[in-house]
């Protein structure tokens, strides 16, 4: 099937589906999401309520730029402000699991099941691609937007049904459509960002301070590497310290890991052989941030490493 055959078919299903009834859906900015809003608006118009949760967690001005960018699509976006439940729900938690599980019981239990009853919405549409359907079902990993999938009835759950229009596609082929819907370059050539955000990319308890470590770090090694073309590149915080010295005096600092992978649809991924003045400048920059005074490079390509660090 060719992407115009695709998109017409998605969005007569959705019509189809929907009927008279509401649909919601989230966005996050991601390509996966902003496709499904596009689709859906072109399908149901006003029947369409779409959403932006800011959960505490995403990089710097994220919220801010997704709804601006909808608007200027003429799609209106309300954004949620979810910091505070958010915070509160992954405070104490370090085990990976537990806290990919806390964000998705905030998200789906409350802050979305909310919005869902506020809209009176019947259908939620959601973003899951072939990728995550595969790595669900193998035990790879446990994304946390393909609940029939897991074997969780969304309906019995949580009042609503799932529909899913990009399950058939894989991240090459979801860009593909996303520039055929007419999205901007900022969405369509945005690399992927996890629907965890960056409490994927922070080992050990996710707290606003180091939130706002990783925030920058990650505002740095995106202004860095952009330009690389490089598939995805991103920063974590590690769970650990390292002593270093400045100004003369020792301190026991935070350590950042930089990643840079090159794939087609992240299930394979190699690392980017970055030339070493780029490394070096990423490496002050990060070490400028206060309170962090390591950064390494990661050399594991996936596998045996995952691109996420949880
Ligand atoms: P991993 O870390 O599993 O990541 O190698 C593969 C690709 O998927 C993204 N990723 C996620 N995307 N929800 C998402 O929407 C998630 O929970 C999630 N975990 C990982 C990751 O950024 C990479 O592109």
């Amino acid at each position: 099937m060719n992407d115009r055959t695709f998109i017409a078919n998605q969005i007569a299903t959705l019509r189809r589906e929907v009927g008279r009834g509401t649909a919601i859906n989230a966005l996050s900015g991601g390509v996966d999401s902003a496709v499904v809003t596009v689709l859906a608006h072109r399908a149901l118009g006003r029947q369409l309520k779409t959403i932006f949760v800011d959960n505490a967690l995403m990089r710097e001005g994220e919220p801010q730029l997704v709804v601006k960018t909808f608007q200027d699509l003429g799609i209106p976006v309300e954004l949620v402000d979810a910091r505070r439940q958010f915070l509160r729900a992954l405070k104490g938690l370090t085990d990976p699991e537990e806290k990919r599980q806390a964000i998705t019981d905030t998200f789906y239990r409350g802050v979305f099941g909310k919005a869902v009853k506020r809209a009176r919405a019947t259908f939620l549409l959601h973003g899951t691609i072939l990728t995550d359907i595969e790595e669900t079902v193998a035990g790879i990993k446990r994304q946390h937007n393909i609940l029939a999938q897991l074997g969780i009835n969304p309906q019995q759950a949580y009042g609503y049904k799932v529909l899913e229009p990009l399950a058939t596609l894989r991240k090459d082929g979801v860009r593909r459509v996303a520039a055929l819907l007419g999205l901007p370059a900022s969405v369509t050539r945005r690399i992927p960002f996890p629907g965890p955000a960056l409490a994927t990319r922070i080992v050990g308890e996710v707290t606003p301070a180091r939130l706002d470590i990783v925030r920058q770090a990650t505002a740095i090694v995106e202004a860095e590497l952009r330009r690389t073309g490089a598939f995805q590149y991103l920063a974590v915080l590690l769970n650990d310290r390292a002593t270093g010295i400045r100004h003369g005096r020792r301190e026991f600092g935070q350590i950042i890991v930089v990643r840079c992978i090159d794939s087609t649809d992240a299930r394979q991924a190699t690392v980017r052989e970055l030339p070493w003045p780029t490394l070096r400048r990423l490496s002050r920059r990060i070490t400028a941030i206060p309170g962090v005074n390591r950064c390494v490079y990661d050399l594991t390509p996936k596998p045996p490493a995952t691109v996420e660090y949880l």
